[in-house]
């Protein structure tokens, strides 16, 4: 079913001290495999649609096919937007019913992200939507993880208030991509200082992929609510549909569809998941 309080589900996972899974859904293929593998374990999903994608598939049908599936599926799904970079487009996605949105106005400076931040918080309240905002930068593809970027513990308590975001993607050590250097080294410290700081605020990771199971597992157990796996999903796809024996198109994809099922389960079990009522 489509959540509409994402934050209630949230809290839930917070509180039973567990991760809810978010994945990246680039076309009608992936959002499918996404649901189903959900609805198999009863697991809570956010399906994930990230303006970054939009020549994919476009913000509209995203929604359409998010909406269809996340309805049609018997275990609870987010659907989320990903990475918005500006408040109208967050407001469109609104509109169209996504039932949360990320903002990501990071770059700026801080009072520039708060302002943006601030402006779709409160266009969200009409909707009844929940906003992920993030403070501290999470690049891509980078070599070593810049620490002068990692989440200070007392500028997320001021930002979380000043802003009003429902909950924060913190940056930590993770990159978004594929790790060019390895497994990367998270610092726990400033995320049991940001989660001490802002115990009612669910923290989200992004850059999952490749950021090592055991890293993800002691994220989850010791403050993250919410972790973004993209890349490893679609790595696998792109792994599966490259075997030679494959000579039929719609075996490869079929072939593809197992593979990024394969991720996600992988992902869950990772996670500690568990069914939410
Ligand atoms: P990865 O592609 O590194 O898993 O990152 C996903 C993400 O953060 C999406 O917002
Ligand atoms: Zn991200």
């Amino acid at each position: 079913m489509l959540v509409k309080n994402a934050k209630d589900i949230l809290m839930k996972a917070k509180s039973g001290n567990f991760v809810i899974p978010s994945f990246n859904f680039i076309d009608l293929d992936s959002a499918r495999v996404f649901c189903r593998t959900a609805e198999k374990h009863n697991f809570p999903l956010i399906l994930a649609f990230a303006e970054v994608h939009k020549n994919l598939i476009a913000l509209e049908e995203a929604a359409l096919v998010g909406k269809f599936l996340a309805e049609e599926c018997k275990a609870p799904v987010i659907l989320h937007l990903d990475h918005g970079t500006e408040t109208e487009y967050c407001v469109r996605a609104m509109e169209l019913g996504f039932t949360s949105v990320m903002i990501d106005a990071s770059m700026n400076d801080f009072e520039g992200n708060v302002r943006t931040t601030r402006e779709v918080v409160e266009a969200a309240r009409a909707y009844g939507v929940q906003v992920e905002a993030e403070i501290g930068h999470v690049g891509s593809n980078v070599t070593e993880s810049d620490s002068s970027l990692y989440t200070e513990p007392e500028e997320a308590a001021r930002f979380v208030s000043e802003s009003g975001c429902d909950s924060l993607a913190v940056s930590i050590g993770t990159s978004h991509g594929v790790y060019k250097t390895g497994t990367p080294k998270l610092n726990f410290d400033v995320l049991h200082g940001i989660a001490r700081t802002i115990p009612d605020t669910p923290l989200v990771l992004h850059g999952g992929s490749g950021s090592g199971d055991d890293n993800l597992a002691r994220c989850s157990r010791e403050g993250i609510t919410k972790i973004n796996i993209c890349t490893d999903c679609y790595v696998a796809a792109l792994k599966a549909v490259k075997d030679p024996a494959l000579t039929d198109y719609f075996d490869a994809k079929a072939a593809s569809d197992k593979a990024v099922q394969e991720v996600a389960e992988h992902y869950y079990k990772v996670f500690g998941t568990k069914p939410i009522d």
